[in-house]
């Protein structure tokens, strides 16, 4: 049984560096089956869903090179369809995205149904409506998602009932090298769904509109390979701007672009935490502060986002008075609410609003990492209790953060990840 263990009580001063994203990272590789030639993708974070990612484009007939721990070369040229295992593609919600590439290379797919952090129902009704509109017969059946489009995959237009960053993705991989022009509306606009639109054109897709509401996707006859570094993880950043005010210590985080940070800054801010933005970094501090209570609905892009909502929590806990925190993107996200408050927070939740009495200090405890934010989230509260945590069911941190101990080490935590047998991990904590 692995377990992060944290001394809390340390503040966090330094610099930080921030990986590839993961929400990008994975689309992109998946987008790779699109492509007749090799892809160097760089920047890549070293977390368990890219290696999962990986090794179901393995299995699929792909010819993957590890170039260092960030950069893979990727061959999808003698790829074929429908031999992803299942137990890999469960693993992890992205894996849909197997769905839109063996559609648009193959004009079929077969692929088991996605697995990935539980926030109660999670559909694909809206990627399947849009793979419908490009011509292709769906059926779920047996815990597989089988597509065929007969007639090949054919433009058209694409009107999502609800803002869904997984479909808006899925429909650009599968409308790439259509007959005709897609027009997706209502789409998400994500940081990541930009970098996906930026690698495809970079392959020689035309796609325009990514980042706006409308995308447009002229088909193309094929698309090349081509050498693409991943952006900065926003979410990644974000909980390390969080991890800086909860210690109220300082941190400068590089390897940002901190237009993408905007909603996590106004907050902090409005919070009274100090946050300074360069060209590529980003300071926060925490020091001498004391934090006021704020009001927070998470939205897709450019809201604030619902993957920060549980590292929020914590801060949230912290400031003085009670904050509202709305979820507004998930119908359940607050799953780690148990987890802090036996940390000694004070947190109910009501519906989709979590009230947060704040003001008294966390302290440590045997706790979940319930989903993969959670995790984030127990190991800022670790962070700030004085001290023993120990963090049970850390492979949901893997699955999306880069080296994380390490990272908080260097910059004054006292954290360690260690292997121990199952009850006893507490006890010898103490
Ligand atoms: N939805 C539908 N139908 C669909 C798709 C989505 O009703 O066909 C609903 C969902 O139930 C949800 C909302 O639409 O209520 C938004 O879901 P979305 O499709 O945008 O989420 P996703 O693509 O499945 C990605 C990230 C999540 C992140 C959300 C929202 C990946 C692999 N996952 O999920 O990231 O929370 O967008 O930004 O990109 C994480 O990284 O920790 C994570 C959970």
């Amino acid at each position: 049984m692995e377990n992060i263990i944290i001394n809390g009580g340390k503040k966090l001063f330094g610099e930080i560096e921030v990986s590839g994203m993961k929400n990008a990272a994975v689309a992109v590789i998946f987008a790779c089956l699109l492509v007749k030639g090799k892809c160097v993708i760089e920047n890549l974070p070293n977390i368990s869903d890219v290696d999962t990612s990986l090794k179901i484009l393995s299995s699929c007939g792909a010819n993957i090179r590890r170039l260092s721990s960030t950069v893979v070369e990727i061959d999808c040229r003698r790829a074929e369809c429908g031999r992803s295992p299942y137990e890999l593609v469960r693993k992890m919600r992205a894996s849909y995205y197997l769905i839109g590439a063996e559609l648009g290379r193959f004009h079929r797919a077969y692929v088991g149904c996605p697995g990935g952090c539980d926030f109660g129902i999670r559909p694909i009704d809206q990627h399947i409506k849009g793979f419908e509109a490009l011509g292709a017969k769906v059926s779920v059946e047996g815990g597989y998602v089988e597509a065929v489009a007969e007639n090949g995959v054919i433009g058209n237009q694409v009107y999502f009932d609800s803002v869904s960053v997984g479909a808006t993705m899925n429909i650009m991989i599968a409308a790439v090298l259509a007959k005709g022009t897609t027009m997706i509306e209502n789409a998400a606009r994500e940081p990541h769904i930009v970098d996906l639109a930026n690698f495809l054109n970079t392959c020689g897709a035309d796609i325009t509109g990514a980042g706006t509401d409308v995308i447009k996707i002229k088909g193309v006859e094929s698309l090349h390979g081509c050498t693409y570094a991943i952006i900065p993880d926003m979410i990644e950043a974000g909980t390390y701007m969080i991890a800086a005010a909860a210690t109220k210590g300082r941190l400068k985080i590089n390897n940002v672009i901190p237009k993408h940070l905007e909603s996590i800054s106004a907050k902090l801010e409005e919070m009274g935490v100090y946050v300074e933005e360069l060209d590529d970094a980003i300071i926060v501090s925490g020091e001498d502060r004391t934090f006021n209570r704020v009001n927070i609905k998470t939205l897709p892009y450019p809201g604030f986002p619902t993957d920060m909502n549980p590292q929020m929590c914590v801060l949230l806990c912290l400031a003085e008075g009670t904050s509202y925190l709305t979820e507004g993107v998930w119908d359940s996200r607050f799953r780690y609410v148990e987890e802090l408050n036996r940390m000694g927070a004070t947190i109910k939740v009501d519906g989709k609003t979590a009230v947060v009495e704040g003001g008294a200090p966390l302290t440590a405890a045997p706790v979940r990492a319930v989903d993969l934010r959670a995790g984030a989230a127990m190991i800022i509260a670790g962070l700030t209790a004085k001290g023993k945590t120990v963090i049970d069911d850390i492979y949901h941190i893997k699955r999306g953060y880069d080296g994380i101990v390490e990272k908080l080490r260097d910059v004054g935590a006292e954290i360690t990840e260690v292997i121990t047998p199952d009850p006893a991990a507490f006890d010898q904590a103490n």
